[in-house]
């Protein structure tokens, strides 16, 4: 047992996705997130700048007392493989909670995956993917677009122009025939209701930061690291950017995180 947070980090709100299913899965565990906002995206970088922010935003999470990590970022997941930031402590990204996820869910053995040009670039879920089930048929799209437009709010279900950007990303693998979508980059279950729209009924959406969330619960378990406190936990944010607009953004998404305990932190 153990009463320490766990950690937790992303290049902006997507990590939020994490946080929130965390919430709702282990409720009594403390939260510290760690939103790079200052430099996002992370996703049209390069994988050196992106493993240098990495390490950066690892050392900054373990200045807390911390329990576990997770890269709650498709792009840090897909730069890092199978590699560990940590040594001492359980890690997870999301990549291979999601791939395993999807390899379990699809019925006609065709998954669709959109995430950051880095991530799709890295072909990491459709290795992933490939690891667990060589015959899954795997679409895959770079949605450049869709982060800055979650970061910038466009995230209501009837916003024309994420709808439209959307739209273009979505429509091949759509035709593809997919019954699976992973949704690669935390960034984009923010806007989860059009993506829904656009894929119609019988395809299941996969939200990696809740995949990876459903992971860490079971590492913690395996390793007896659970906390056995039975009050409700808090979160606690840090951003490298502006506390407001964080709070801006995050505020139809996840209330504790615009009413909450938020910083600015460098890191
Ligand atoms: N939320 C991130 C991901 O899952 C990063 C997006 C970005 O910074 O480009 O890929």
């Amino acid at each position: 047992m153990n009463h320490d947070a766990i950690g937790v980090f992303d290049s902006g709100l997507g990590g939020l996705t994490a946080v929130k299913a965390l919430n709702e899965i282990l409720p009594n565990e403390n939260i510290i997130f760690f939103g790079d906002t200052a430099r996002v995206p992370y996703g049209t970088r390069s994988r050196q700048t992106i493993l240098r922010y990495t390490k950066e935003d690892v050392a900054f999470l373990r200045r807390h007392p911390v329990k576990m990590i997770i890269a709650a970022c498709g792009t840090v997941s897909s730069m890092l493989g199978a590699d560990s930031p940590v040594e001492d402590i359980p890690f997870t990204g999301v990549v291979y909670p999601a791939a395993n996820r999807a390899a379990e869910v699809t019925k006609n053995g065709r998954v669709g995956v959109i995430g950051t040009p880095a991530t799709i670039q890295s072909s990491s879920y459709e290795t992933a993917l490939h690891n667990i089930n060589a015959g899954i048929d795997v679409t895959a799209m770079p949605c450049p677009l869709l982060v800055h437009l979650v970061e910038y709010g466009y995230t209501d279900r009837n916003n024309q122009i994420t709808r439209l950007a959307a739209e273009e990303y979505l429509t091949p693998i759509r035709n593809a025939g997919v019954d699976t979508l992973i949704m690669g980059c935390t960034h984009y279950p923010i806007i989860k209701d059009i993506i829904a729209d656009i894929m119609g009924e019988g395809v299941t959406l996969l939200s990696a930061g809740e995949e990876a969330a459903r992971y860490a619960k079971i590492c913690l378990e395996e390793q007896d690291l659970l906390t056995d406190s039975t009050q409700q936990g808090h979160n606690i944010y840090y951003v490298s950017d502006s506390v407001s607009s964080f709070r801006e953004n995050a505020k139809n998404f996840l209330a504790d995180a615009a009413h909450g305990q938020v910083f600015s932190s460098r890191i």
